[in-house]
């Protein structure tokens, strides 16, 4: 009976492409334990530093004893806790839109978003390195969209042309997840206004962590901006920034919004209150950017050849099993990092993906690099 699984699951494994997480039984600021290893962790979007804080534990404690621990249905059928809509409320005017909604993961919310707000005959085009939860919200709503080059607005440009004045959706992020570099938001901006096109950008990456008050790159200047609070606020669920009328009409016609149940009350009261220290972090933010140049300028004075203007970066490695290799290697050199393989990123095109966080010393970058030059020599990478 599970022979086909058994099967399918073997050519996963001999494809390299198994996923095998490690078991790990604490993460406490930059290190992870796992086994009898302490090690550094550069595979978290704990940008910030704030998910093992005491005092924000001590908050968000409070707020699960004042509220229920389950919303129990789902919004359409159990009714809009206040204080959800008061936390969004408040959400959207920090990040100056019409409104917000939450979401319980930033999966869901994109999934919600892209599957219902483009309609049958709206043109819709994406940048090809988009989050897998936007594409398959595209697939689920049924989209018909295309894609043009990673972050090339020339491209997008022509793409435009194609549309010939027509109205046009345009999905993009921010700091892209897997490669780290920063949307050209210049000169996306420039056409947009030229254009006329309406924007969808997912900063899940950098709300939070980067602009000012860490409004991340482009709210207030897209029409849509999806945020998670996973990675950079510590904590769990997601939030849309978005005009009042793609709230509404998303309650009435987005069923990963209408068939789930809500995210608790008691998480809304700590979104509020994430939002608060948040926006007084800009000395963790301004700490950030400058290990993060101090990595770039590391890694490339070792040769390491990357790509990433921020605190993610991409180091190629191709081949999936030699990607796999070097991560076990960093490993046992007490080193977390995350190796991203197909279907994340296209097949044979492995990455090693660091994130930076706000723990990490410059210290740690210098000895990780040594490290990673060293492995990197030794399969093969570095000649
Ligand atoms: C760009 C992007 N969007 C959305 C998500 C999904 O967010 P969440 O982890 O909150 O489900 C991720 C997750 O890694 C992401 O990288």
């Amino acid at each position: 009976m599970f022979d086909e699984y058994r099967r399918l699951l073997r050519v996963q494994r001999d494809s390299h492409l198994f996923r095998e997480p490690e078991v790990i039984f604490n993460r406490q600021g930059k290190y992870v334990d796992s086994g009898n290893k302490r090690l550094i962790n550069f595979a978290s979007n704990d940008y910030l530093g704030l998910c093992s804080d005491k005092k924000i534990k001590q908050i968000f404690s409070k707020n699960f004893q004042k509220y229920p621990t389950s919303s129990s249905s789902s919004r359409v059928v159990c009714g809009n806790y206040s204080v959800v809509l008061q936390a969004e409320k408040n959400f959207a005017d920090f990040f100056g839109y019409e409104d917000c909604l939450f979401f319980q993961s930033g999966f869901q919310a994109n999934l919600a978003l892209m599957s219902t707000i483009f309609l049958k005959d709206q043109n819709v085009l994406a940048d090809k390195h988009i989050h897998a939860s936007s594409i398959m919200g595209l697939k689920l709503g049924g989209v018909y969209f295309k894609t043009y080059n990673h972050n090339k607005i020339s491209h997008l440009r022509k793409r435009l042309e194609k549309i010939n004045g027509r109205f046009c959706w345009v999905i993009t992020e921010s700091l892209f997840s897997m490669d780290g570099d920063l949307l050209d938001w210049d000169n996306f901006f420039k056409l947009k206004e030229e254009v006329g096109f309406l924007s969808v950008v997912d900063e899940a990456h950098s709300l939070g962590a980067m602009g000012k008050d860490g409004r991340g790159i482009t709210t207030g200047r897209s029409d849509i901006v999806v945020g998670t609070f996973t990675k950079a606020f510590g904590f769990f669920g997601a939030f849309i920034l978005l005009p009042s009328i793609f709230k509404e009409y998303m309650f009435n016609f987005a069923a990963p919004l209408i068939y789930s149940t809500a995210l608790p009350p008691a998480h809304a009261a700590c979104a509020m209150d994430i939002l608060d220290v948040v926006k007084e972090l800009e000395d963790r933010r301004w700490y950030l950017q400058e290990l993060s140049l101090f990595a770039r300028e590391h890694l490339k004075a070792a040769g390491i050849p990357f790509v990433g203007e921020s605190y993610i970066l991409s180091i190629k490695i191709g081949d999936e099993a030699l990607a796999q290799d070097i991560s076990k290697e960093l490993f046992n050199r007490g080193y977390m990092v995350f190796y991203s393989r197909y279907p994340t990123v296209p097949l044979g095109k492995s990455i090693l993906r660091l994130s930076l966080c706000y723990f990490h010393t410059e210290k740690d970058i210098d000895k990780f690099i040594k490290n990673l030059q060293d492995v990197l020599f030794k399969y093969g990478i570095l000649k």
